[in-house]
């Protein structure tokens, strides 16, 4: 099967404790497969500014205004040193987080207002979206109980309600864009979730490839 280029974006989102990062290399292995070359890479980082700027944000207090300024610096960094090139020599590009994060964590869960994301977005991203996201879906309670013992960084601190907002957020996002998103149920163990999460990529790559 050859993919067209339009389809090859590709990423993974969910909640702190959600797990999806686990399937990351399971899910570039089955693209592979296809005999694609395939570039897996995450945000906020990708490039070497952009990983500085993630230990920034991962870290350090800052108002809401300056963390999505800062997220979405680290996006246009990657999308112009690594993603477009990628897309643009025919590679797929499977992504940890992308602006779907930024709506869930500034916009869901601290309330910034949408529309504020959304000028930034048409600003960093006005011609390029994912084709598919698969978002891994879990109870925060639950992802409290997965996270015990790790060491948090400063959104996996936050409160229950903020982490409940968060998935509120994305499964409204989902419900707008059922075209593009596939919800996992992140709840079963983790083999389990791979199983489903590779049965939902393999279903779409033979639903859209030429
Ligand atoms: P995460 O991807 O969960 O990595 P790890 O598994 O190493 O913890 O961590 C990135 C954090 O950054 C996550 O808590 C969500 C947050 N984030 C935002 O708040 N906004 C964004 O736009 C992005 C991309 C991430």
């Amino acid at each position: 099967m050859t993919p067209t280029h339009a389809h090859r974006f590709i990423t993974i989102e969910g909640g702190d404790g959600s797990g999806k990062s686990s399937h990351l290399q399971a899910l570039a292995d089955l693209l592979r497969s296809t005999g694609a070359e395939v570039v897996v890479t995450r945000e906020p980082g990708g490039t070497p500014l952009g990983e500085k700027l993630r230990s920034l944000v991962l870290s350090t207090p800052m108002t809401l205004r300056t963390e999505a300024l800062l997220v979405f610096a680290a996006r246009h960094e990657h999308l112009e040193l690594v993603i477009k090139p990628a897309l643009a020599s025919g590679a797929w590009v499977l992504c940890d987080r992308f602006t779907d994060s930024t709506v869930a964590y500034q916009g869901g869960g601290r309330g910034l207002p949408l529309e504020q994301i959304q000028i930034l977005e048409d600003w960093v991203h006005p011609d390029i979206q994912p084709s598919l996201t698969l978002l891994f879906d879990l109870d925060p309670a639950i992802a409290d109980r997965r996270m015990a013992g790790r060491n948090l960084d400063r959104f996996e601190k936050e409160s229950l309600a903020f982490r409940t907002r968060i998935r509120e957020s994305y499964l409204a996002r989902a419900a707008q864009a059922p075209e593009r998103f596939r919800v996992i149920d992140s709840s079963l163990p983790l083999r389990e979730v791979q199983i489903i999460a590779l049965a939902q990529l393999r279903a779409w790559l033979d639903a859209n490839t030429l």
